[in-house]
């Protein structure tokens, strides 16, 4: 089996490929990534180096690479996480979202399709349906309503994948989870970013009144599901991942339980602006995946926020080498003046 994972070099990529090597060792694992400001071959570099996953780095929406990638190796199966991922970067500057996030995913279906592949899996969002209110849960018929710029190209980028199944009969599904969390994530999402400025004592900016609600899921979870979703998903579904009620929490009370698992005071919380269009409540009914493909979340929040403190308790450097330079400049961009 010949497996290309985009953006493997990037948060949950890499976790990603971690997995597959454990769970589907005899697979040939190639990963394809820009290595943007948050690639990181460090995260897969032991693989890479022992020759167990072979690295290309470049663009998805670098037409002619992709195209002479697909020629020059014939893929069973691709998952698709290459991404600009963050919201607030998207607010402040939406091309490269489009040009990654909708023209790249364009160029790799029409490269799936020309040669062949069996299975295409588009790693999407909870966020391409917008904000839930107090109550209710995102089903996959929940009609798409996405607030950011990068929720709206994910949500381009899913009509595109839908499009070439209708169209051309393209085998593929399409995942939508939640917040996930874990080793290897780029200090600039909430948890990663909490837990290190908690470790250099610096404050904690939590937009808004802190009450806006995710559904965090341990990264782990999430790619049990993706591979599930690769090998047994039915081709032209979607599949709503998520974490339950257990993961289910406002952004104070997850900043509260970082604060407590690292003994450190909740002084360090400081109150700024908060982010435009801000969605307020994520919650998602994951009985789809649950029925159809036997998955379940298996780790609990604070198990798993446990675990990811200790991860950069013990990774000091793999994060403090990334705080520095680009990062250094969009962290006083977006918080300077808040
Ligand atoms: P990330 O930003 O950590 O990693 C993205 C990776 O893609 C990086 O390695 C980067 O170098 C690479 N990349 C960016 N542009 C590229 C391009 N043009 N060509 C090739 N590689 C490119 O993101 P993440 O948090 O790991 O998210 C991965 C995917 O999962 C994304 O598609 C995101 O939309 C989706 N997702 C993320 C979450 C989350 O909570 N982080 C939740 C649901 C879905
Ligand atoms: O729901 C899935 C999405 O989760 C993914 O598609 C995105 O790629 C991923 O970045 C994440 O998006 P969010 O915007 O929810 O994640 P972020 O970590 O940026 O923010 C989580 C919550 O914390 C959100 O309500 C905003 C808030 N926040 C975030 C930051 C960075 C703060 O209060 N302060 C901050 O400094």
């Amino acid at each position: 089996m010949n497996v290309l994972v985009t953006g493997g070099a990037g948060f949950i990529g890499s976790n990603f490929v971690h997995y597959l090597r454990r769970e589907r060792p005899s697979w040939k694992v190639t990963v394809l990534d820009l290595l943007t400001y948050a690639g990181n071959l460090k995260n897969i570099a032991e693989l890479v180096e022992e020759g167990s996953v072979r690295f290309v780095k470049g663009s998805i929406a670098d037409k002619e690479l992709v195209d002479d990638l697909f020629k020059g190796t014939k893929f069973n199966l691709v998952f698709n996480f290459a991404a600009e991922s963050h919201v607030d970067r998207s607010i402040h500057g939406a091309q490269v979202f489009v040009e990654t996030n909708i023209m790249g995913t364009q160029i790799l279906l029409d490269a799936a399709r020309a040669t062949g592949v069996e299975r295409f899996v588009q790693i999407s969002t909870d966020e391409v349906y917008g904000s839930l209110g107090p109550t209710g849960f995102f089903v996959e018929t929940t009609p798409l309503n996405p607030t950011s710029p990068y929720a709206a190209s994910k949500t381009g980028a899913d009509l595109m994948v839908l499009a070439a199944v209708k169209t051309h009969g393209l085998e593929a599904v399409i995942t939508r989870c939640s917040n996930n969390y874990g080793p290897y994530q780029f200090p600039e999402k909430l948890m990663p970013l909490f837990i290190t400025n908690a470790l250099e004592d610096k404050p904690l900016p939590l937009y808004g009144d802190g009450l806006n609600v995710r559904s965090w899921i341990y990264v782990e979870d999430h790619c049990a599901a993706l591979l599930l979703c690769g090998e047994k998903g039915r081709s032209g579904e979607v599949y709503n991942i998520g974490a339950g009620a257990d993961g289910e929490l406002p952004n104070i009370e997850v900043t509260k339980t970082i604060l407590s698992i690292l003994g450190k005071s909740e002084d360090l919380i400081q109150y700024v602006a908060d982010r435009p269009a801000h969605d307020r409540r994520y919650a998602i009914d994951y009985s789809k995946i649950k029925s159809e493909l036997g998955w379940e979340p298996k780790i609990s929040f604070r198990e798993g926020v446990q675990r990811t403190v200790e991860w950069y308790k013990n990774n000091k450097e793999w994060w403090q080498s990334v705080k520095t330079g680009e990062y250094l400049k969009y962290y006083e961009m977006n918080y300077a003046n808040r």
